[in-house]
């Protein structure tokens, strides 16, 4: 019988605002990590509130499940060797650090990274219409912008998307799994 080294998994969470890169990112990340040969899964925020999270409304309290409950996927596959690609708000800088403190516990690696887009710049994408439908008063609680943000204080990376392409932007987050010897 032969045994095989387990490759180390890893969380890499993109907090950000509506429109700051999260998805486009995650998934640049993610294609490239797959045609490398690594076990890869992008756990994308809104397709997991269709499911794992469907109920769930956009409270403090809501957000803070929604958080707990990717945290608790992410670190289960992080810690069984998969390199597990988070692009999901996480608002809240006490959820997040409980999803780090249950990676903590595990000796399982997490790493934050800030899709710093400044607010203007997310709301001239908007990609999903939500900055419209805010400023048309057709929806409140927007992250950001009638809603609490509160950035990461001590974040492994933070990325001005301003100021880069969604390849440059990747390649960070490639650079920083590499240092740490994940890829
Ligand atoms: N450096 C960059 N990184 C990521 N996205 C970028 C960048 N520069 C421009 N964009 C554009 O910004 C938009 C971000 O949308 P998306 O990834 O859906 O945001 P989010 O998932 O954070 O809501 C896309 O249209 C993308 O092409
Ligand atoms: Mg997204």
């Amino acid at each position: 019988m032969t045994t095989t080294a387990r490759a180390q998994g890893a969380t890499v969470w993109l907090t950000g605002l509506p429109s700051a890169g999260k998805t486009t990112i995650a998934r640049h990340l993610g294609d490239r990590l797959k045609a490398e040969g690594h076990r890869v899964e992008v756990l994308d925020g809104d397709e997991i509130r269709r499911f794992l999270s469907a109920g769930l409304g956009f409270s403090r309290a809501d957000r803070n499940t929604n958080v707990q409950r990717i945290g608790l996927v992410s670190e289960v596959l992080a810690r069984n060797g998969v390199l597990s690609v988070v692009p999901v708000i996480a608002p809240y800088a006490d959820s997040r650090e409980a999803v780090r403190g249950r990676h903590e516990a595990s000796g399982t690696p997490y790493i934050e990274v800030h899709v710093a887009t400044p607010v203007e710049v997310c709301s001239e994408r908007d990609v999903k219409g939500l900055y419209a439908r805010q400023a048309a008063g057709r929806l409140t609680g927007l992250t950001g912008v009638d809603d609490p943000y509160e950035p990461p204080t001590d974040p492994a990376l933070v990325l001005p998307t301003q100021d880069q392409t969604p390849r440059e932007s990747a390649a960070a987050v490639y650079a920083v799994l590499a240092e740490r010897g994940l890829v």
